[in-house]
C-alpha cells in the first residue's frame, strides 16, 4: 500500500481521457504530479485543476513520436528537481484498420507511441530508479493486451509487449512494483485519434467507446489499484469478461471476438 500524499507522480497521456482523469483523482489525494501529452490547452486545463487541489504540478508538452522532445521532458524534470516516485505511463493512440490494409509506417508509428516511448522514459530515468527505494510503475495496457481483436493488430501487439517488458523488470528488481492497469470501454475520445490504415485519424466517436465506463469512475479505480500495488486491474463494464473468457474458455473467446463489434 503506498501512501500517495505527498508522493511524486509523472502522468503520460495526461491532457486528455483516463491520464487527465488520473491526474486529477492524484491530485484530489494530495499527490503532487507532472503532467505530459500533446494538447498543451488541454493539459494546461488539467494542470490548472491539480493545482487547485494544493499540490505541486508542472506541465510539459511533449510528442511521444520522437525521441529528441521524450528528451527535452526529462530534463525539465530533472531541472525542476522533480523526484517521481510513480511513473503513470498511459498515453497511447489505437488503430481502426485490417492487419493487411494497415501500413507499415502506421505499424511503427503506434508500436513507438504505445510502446517504445515508455521503455524509452524509463532508461532515461535508469540511475533515478536504481537508486530509489521504491518506485512505483504504472502501466495503461488495454483488454486487446491480453488476446487478439479485429482492427488492432499493431494496437494489440504494443500493449501485449507492455506486458512483456514490464512485467520482467517488476521481476527483476525488488524496488520495482509494476501495476498493470487494463481497461476495456471508457468514454473517451480515444477512437478520434485512432491511426487508420493510411496514418490518417479516424475522427470518429466510436458507439461502443461512448457506452464505455464513465472516465472519472475509471480512474478512480486506477488510482485505487495504484494506492494498492496490484500487480494487474481490469477496469470496464461487461465487456471484462473477455478477458476471463479468454482465459478459461478459449474455443468461445475465438467464436465472440469474431462478432463483437470492433467499433
Ligand atoms: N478508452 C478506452 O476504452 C481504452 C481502452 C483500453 C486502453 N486504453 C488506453 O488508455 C490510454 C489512454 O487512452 P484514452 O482512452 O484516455 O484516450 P485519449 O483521451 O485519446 O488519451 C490518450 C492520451 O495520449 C496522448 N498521446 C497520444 N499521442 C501522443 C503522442 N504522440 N505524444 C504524446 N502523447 C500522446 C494524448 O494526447 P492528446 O490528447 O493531446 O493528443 C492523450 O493525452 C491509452 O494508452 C489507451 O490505449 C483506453
Amino acid at each position: 500500500m503506498i501512501d500517495l500524499r505527498g508522493k511524486n507522480a509523472i502522468v503520460t497521456g495526461a491532457s486528455s481521457g483516463i491520464g487527465a482523469a488520473i491526474a486529477r483523482q492524484l491530485a484530489r489525494e494530495k499527490c503532487n504530479v507532472f503532467l505530459t501529452g500533446l494538447g498543451a490547452s488541454q493539459l494546461e486545463n488539467t494542470l490548472q485543476y491539480c493545482k487547485s487541489q494544493g499540490v505541486a504540478a508542472y506541465c510539459k508538452e511533449c510528442n511521444f513520436s520522437d525521441f529528441n522532445s521524450i528528451d527535452l521532458l526529462v530534463d525539465d524534470i530533472k531541472a525542476k528537481d522533480f523526484s517521481i516516485d510513480i511513473f503513470v505511463l498511459n498515453a497511447g493512440i489505437s488503430q481502426r484498420e485490417k492487419g493487411l490494409e494497415t501500413s507499415f509506417e502506421t505499424d511503427r508509428s503506434i508500436m513507438q507511441i504505445n510502446y517504445w516511448s515508455s521503455v524509452y522514459i524509463i532508461k532515461k530515468f535508469r540511475e533515478h530508479i536504481l537508486n530509489a527505494k521504491h518506485i512505483n510503475i504504472s502501466v495503461t495496457t488495454s483488454l486487446a493486451g491480453l488476446f487478439g481483436f479485429p482492427l488492432r493488430t499493431s494496437y494489440c501487439a504494443s500493449k501485449h509487449a507492455l506486458f512483456g517488458f514490464f512485467e520482467s523488470l517488476d521481476l527483476e528488481y525488488p524496488n520495482i512494483a509494476v501495476t498493470f492497469l487494463i481497461p476495456g470501454r471508457i468514454n473517451t475520445e480515444i477512437s478520434k485519434s485512432a491511426l487508420m490504415g493510411d496514418g490518417k485519424r479516424y475522427e470518429k466517436m466510436d458507439p461502443g467507446q461512448s457506452k464505455g465506463l464513465d472516465v472519472d469512475k475509471a480512474a478512480k479505480k486506477a488510482v485505487n489499484a495504484i494506492r494498492k500495488e496490484k500487480h494487474r486491474k481490469l477496469i470496464g463494464k461487461g465487456e471484462l469478461l473477455m478477458a476471463h473468457i479468454n482465459r478459461y474458455i478459449p474455443c468461445l473467446y475465438y467464436k465472440l471476438a469474431k462478432i463483437i463489434s470492433p467499433t
